[in-house]
């Protein structure tokens, strides 16, 4: 693949789970990069690693900050080929004892921040008259999902449903919008998560990769980031509104491997 020339903007893109993933195989294939991220530590750090990113410090849950981010790149480039979004937060918690603020939190980051940066990225392309693609990042909750997980797992259908939706109403244009639903990633932060379910999570985290999972190897964020490239290029030109799973088959299990090997 070859991204050599072409401007992708990548939210939640100064992360080091599937963000940096996502990141480091756009870079790979010759991509200019675009980070945007509410943290500002992260995103020096992301710099540090990519001088020829550009880096954008915004709170995508925000209307406004959104709107003038897209200000500042029209402004910057005169073609942005690709948005991946990435950015998202989690909540290990069950749906009756969920806060409106937690709600709120959960679905204004995953939901809305998905759709505002999506519908501004549409917008420019129409000005333009270019086309670009977007590719979403989902979840293997949007296949199936544990307790604690049915409010992030709400969250992750819908993106399923953005996808198609919008695949259906760009296609017209030649602008692909697909999705990665990535299994588990290992990632550090990941840890103070299954803690919420587990008092041991690297035990939980090698149950997982031996048993549950048709692959016996942890994924590494560059597994979902070389997908997010392939969906992002002219290779993938006939696929649209796919929800791609990035799980090394763990959708395909129907019961834990340890009840049947
Ligand atoms: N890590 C996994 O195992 C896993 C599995 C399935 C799906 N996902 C999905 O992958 C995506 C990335 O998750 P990750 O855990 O790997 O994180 P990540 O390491 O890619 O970091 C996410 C980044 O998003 C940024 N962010 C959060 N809220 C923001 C906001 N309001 N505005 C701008 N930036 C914001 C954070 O600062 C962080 O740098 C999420 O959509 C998540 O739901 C992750």
């Amino acid at each position: 693949m070859d991204f050599k020339g072409k401007n992708i903007l990548v939210t939640g893109g100064a992360g080091i789970g599937v963000g940096a993933g996502v990141r480091e195989a756009l870079h790979q294939s010759g991509a200019r990069l675009i980070l945007v991220d509410i943290d500002p530590a992260a995103l020096a750090a992301a710099k540090k690693n990519y001088p020829d990113a550009s880096c954008y410090q915004a709170d995508i849950r925000s209307a406004q900050e959104v709107e003038n981010l897209f200000r500042s790149l029209e402004i910057e480039f005169t073609a942005i080929h690709g948005l991946v979004n990435n950015a998202g937060v989690g909540l290990s918690k069950e749906a009756h004892i969920a806060s409106e603020e937690e709600f709120d939190r959960l679905t204004s980051v995953n939901i809305k921040a998905v759709w505002m940066c999506s519908r501004h990225f549409v917008r420019l392309l129409l000005e333009r008259g270019q086309s670009g693609h977007i590719v979403n990042i989902a979840s293997v909750h949007a296949h199936a999902t544990q307790a604690k997980f049915a409010l992030y797992s709400t969250t992750k259908n819908a993106i399923k449903g953005l996808t198609m939706g919008m695949a259906v109403e760009l296609g017209k244009h030649n602008i692909r919008v697909n999705a990665v639903g990535p299994g588990y990633v290992h990632a550090e932060q990941n840890f103070d998560l299954i803690r919420t379910w587990t008092d041991d999570p690297e035990g939980w985290v090698e149950k997982y990769r031996k048993y549950h999972q048709v692959i016996e190897r942890l994924i590494d964020p560059i597994d979902v980031g070389h997908v997010v490239a392939f969906l992002l290029s002219e290779e993938a030109r006939a696929v649209t509104g796919q929800l791609i799973y990035v799980d090394n088959g763990a959708t395909s299990l129907l019961f834990n491997r340890d009840f049947t090997e």
